[in-house]
């Protein structure tokens, strides 16, 4: 299968990295279009694939065609492919609040997947949701999970309204924990420690807390009550965190999230 990665910036150059890394594709049928000269020339340096600088030259050799560009670029890039698509190609997009019938219509296609990843697909612990369109086939649809599964774990849904939902919730997810580990370190440093040990400390407490929550069946719930022993540290901790109603505040902002995600998507309409 020949695969047609468009744009080579971070997610592109991921996914083309991640599907060589796994060998479920070698380089012979990896194919990068990337407009920016300068970036192409890098790209080639990096031994991935045959890389193009128009569509007319590879599009129509391409059997998956990924779309990894900038919102804003969708536009621009639609035009620029429609003369040389496809009616059995697939085409997988990854760019933020663009609607299948949006692709549909600019490109004269059926078969769509849409996805949300997130950042951690650049070291394999990604997280994507993804959707398509009712004429992507079962066969083709499991060939696409496969190959975003190379950078992490995948979730599919029906509706795609769900990918609003993903987007303020694992797509915008890291900055959520970063914000929080960032508190932690803050907090570290107001207790003596240097840069490095806060953190040390921090970013290994919340790699040691996600690996027992996946390793065991037990909820967060549950784990803060085996932690929190009366009158002890922890159950000072959570007393304030749960006055000062934190989590009611993770809820909200990851709601504004899904909002502006709705938001978006609707000015695509
Ligand atoms: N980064 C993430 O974690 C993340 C997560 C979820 C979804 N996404 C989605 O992934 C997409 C890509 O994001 P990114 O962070 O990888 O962006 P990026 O680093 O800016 O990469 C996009 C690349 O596409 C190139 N490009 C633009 N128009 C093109 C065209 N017509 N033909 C070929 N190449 C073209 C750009 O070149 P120039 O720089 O010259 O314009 C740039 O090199 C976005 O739609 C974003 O919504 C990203």
């Amino acid at each position: 299968m020949k695969i047609l990665v468009i744009g080579g910036g971070n997610m592109g150059l991921t996914y083309a990295q991640s599907f060589l890394r796994s060998q479920i594709c070698n380089k012979a049928d990896m194919m990068i279009l990337e407009k920016s000269p300068e970036k192409a020339k890098e790209l080639a340096k990096k031994d991935i694939g045959t890389v193009y600088g128009t569509a007319s030259e590879c599009l129509s050799k391409a059997d998956l065609v990924i779309l990894a560009v900038k919102p804003q670029d969708a536009p621009a890039l639609f035009t620029a492919l429609r003369p040389f698509v496809e009616a059995q190609q697939v085409f997988l997009s990854i760019m933020a609040g663009i609607k299948l019938q949006t692709i549909a219509q600019a490109l004269g296609l059926k078969k769509i997947i849409r996805a949300m990843p997130n950042l951690p697909a650049q070291t394999g612990m990604g997280m994507t949701v993804f959707t398509s369109s009712d004429e992507v086939t079962r066969i083709e649809l499991v060939m696409v999970q496969n190959l975003i599964n190379t950078t992490g774990k995948s979730l599919y849904v029906e509706a795609e309204d769900a990918i609003d939902g993903a987007t303020a919730i694992s797509g915008s997810g890291p900055a959520y924990v970063f914000y929080f580990m960032d508190a932690m370190m803050q907090a570290a440093r107001q207790m003596g420690f240097s840069v490095s040990e806060s953190e040390l400390l921090v970013s290994q407490t919340f790699r040691g807390a996600v690996d027992l929550y996946n390793k065991t069946n037990f909820s967060c719930e549950t784990w803060i009550q085996k932690v929190s022993s009366k009158g002890g540290t922890t159950e000072a901790a959570m007393k304030c965190f749960s006055e000062a109603q934190l989590d009611e505040d993770i809820v909200a902002g990851a709601k504004a999230a899904y909002q502006r995600a709705v938001s978006l998507g609707k000015t695509e309409d």
